[in-house]
């Protein structure tokens, strides 16, 4: 019998199950493949490890506008597939001593909830069962693969691929189609076309990027045009196979040649055969239905990180892990999905949080958008010769309220927490000019922005 049993090890469930172990709960994690879920073996930290490369490689084929000569510079895609391996374990292993840490049981094997037991919950991980009081459904999601004309017979075949796969590619495919400009189309298609892979974009919509500010989404595209990224918008892909991709665009059919596709179409919650339908948790659209606290409909029953397909990313599903296990030893506390950070580690990086001016128009916000060249910052220019990032910055016209900001530059990623700490903390123009950046930093435009 245990306090709490979290079916699901990635950064909702892991981070959870720390929380819970400190606090005193008896916790068992139950995992089916690895600790530290999609972020930590198939998603946020290899594709990092991997771009990280692309990006040495980057600045020594472009040292020169420096005063910098690297002759002979080359990228071994191998090596870096390998080092990325090696950081992947180091994390893991570094999570499954933190559970022991923290005294978390952790079991391996898939697992299934069988229905109500006298003091909680009955799970069952292969032929073992175990009950828990409470239960925290952390099962993630996996990648969208939709009945599109043989693209799952080109899945099974290995000539398309899907997260997985492609970071663990060691060889370089020569010409790469990407299904999907979102956020993991854009960072494989940055990655791949550093390293010399043909990479063409197929994109649904007529922008790249989903919901980024649409004129960081159309420099983007600018920039990766510049860089040999072929990008085909409002292109809808309606057969895969046979070394090519065949997509629809004003009527007519157009065939994209590849020897790999990457689909990256967007993510769905893993709900199917985990049993929550013997308890019955409702959901909506194929994702487990929360409160602000993580709760589901039955009491005692909680769910946090993409399950609940609110966010989708680790950074959230962090968060919610923790107000799920506050709520359930009485700490009080709620989950804010205002300001939640997103960041596509493309070169330069884009960077956002809360509104931008679309999202603030469609909601009919009052609002003053501020934009400016990223060349106001001194160490920017210093850093990136002819680059054109910008900053945008959304106030609310009454009471000048920070109410967003997108960036497009590096280090954009890092630069964005402090501007979620502002539009947490409610900052109006007034406390943003107050603070005292470090001088000089690309950071800085943020503050030049909202004068
Ligand atoms: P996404 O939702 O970001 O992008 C999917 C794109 O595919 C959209 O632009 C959509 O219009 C397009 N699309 C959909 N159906 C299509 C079709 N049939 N043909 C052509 N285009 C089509 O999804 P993505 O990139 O797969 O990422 C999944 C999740 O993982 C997201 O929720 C994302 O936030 C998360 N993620 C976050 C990262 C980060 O924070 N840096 C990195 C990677 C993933």
């Amino acid at each position: 019998m245990f306090d709490l049993i979290i079916l699901g090890g990635g950064p909702a469930g892991y981070n959870a199950a720390e929380r819970a172990g400190s606090a005193g709960l008896n916790t068992l994690l139950i995992e089916k493949r690895a600790l530290g879920g999609v972020c930590l073996n198939e998603g946020c930290i290899p594709s990092k490890t991997l771009l990280y490369s692309a990006k040495l490689y980057s600045h020594a084929l472009h040292s020169e506008k420096y005063g910098v000569y690297t002759e002979g510079a080359r990228i071994d895609h191998a090596a870096v597939i390998a080092r990325k391996d090696r950081t992947v374990k180091t994390l893991t292993s570094g999570i499954a001593a933190s559970m022991k840490a923290h005294k978390v049981n952790v079991v391996y094997g898939e697992a299934r909830i069988l229905g109500r037991a006298e003091g909680g919950f009955e799970v069952a991980v292969g032929e073992e069962k175990h009950i828990g009081a409470k239960l925290l459904i952390c099962t993630g999601s996996e990648a969208l693969v939709p009945p599109i004309e043989g693209l799952r017979d080109s899945v099974a075949a290995g000539f398309a691929l899907t997260n997985r796969e492609i970071l663990a590619l060691t060889e370089l495919p020569e010409k790469l189609c990407v299904i999907g400009g979102g956020v993991i189309g854009l960072e494989m298609a940055s990655y791949f076309n550093s390293v010399g892979t043909k990479v063409t974009v197929v994109e649904m919509m007529d922008r790249i990027a989903g919901q980024t500010d649409i004129d960081i989404s159309n420099l983007l595209k600018d920039i990766y045009t510049a860089k040999g990224v072929d990008f085909r918008l409002g292109a809808k892909v309606v057969s895969v196979g046979s070394g090519a991709v065949v997509y629809e665009k004003d009527g007519e059919k157009v065939t994209v040649e590849a020897d790999k596709v990457l689909v990256s179409i967007g993510r769905r919650a893993n709900t199917a055969g985990i049993g929550l339908e013997n308890i019955g948790v409702l959901t909506e659209r194929g994702a487990i239905v929360t409160d602000e606290q993580m709760k589901t409909n039955v009491p005692g029953v909680f769910a946090a990180g993409d399950v609940n397909g609110k966010s989708m990313l680790a950074h959230t599903a962090y968060r919610e892990g923790e107000v799920a296990v506050n709520t359930m030893i009485g700490v009080r506390d709620r989950m804010d999905y205002s300001a939640v950070p997103a960041v596509i580690y493309t070169d330069p990086e884009a960077a956002s949080v809360g509104e931008t001016e679309e999202t603030a128009k469609k909601k009919g916000i009052d609002i003053v958008v501020k934009k400016l060249p990223m060349s106001y910052s001194g160490r920017y220019l210093a850093e990136n010769e002819g680059g054109k990032g910008i900053c945008k910055v959304i106030l609310s016209k009454e009471g000048n309220r920070l109410l967003g900001v997108s960036m497009l530059a590096n280090p954009a990623g890092e630069i964005i927490t402090a501007a979620t700490a502002m539009i947490g903390r409610e900052f109006r123009a007034a406390d943003v000019q107050k603070v005292i950046f470090p001088h000089p930093t690309v950071a800085e435009v943020i503050r030049e922005s909202v004068f």
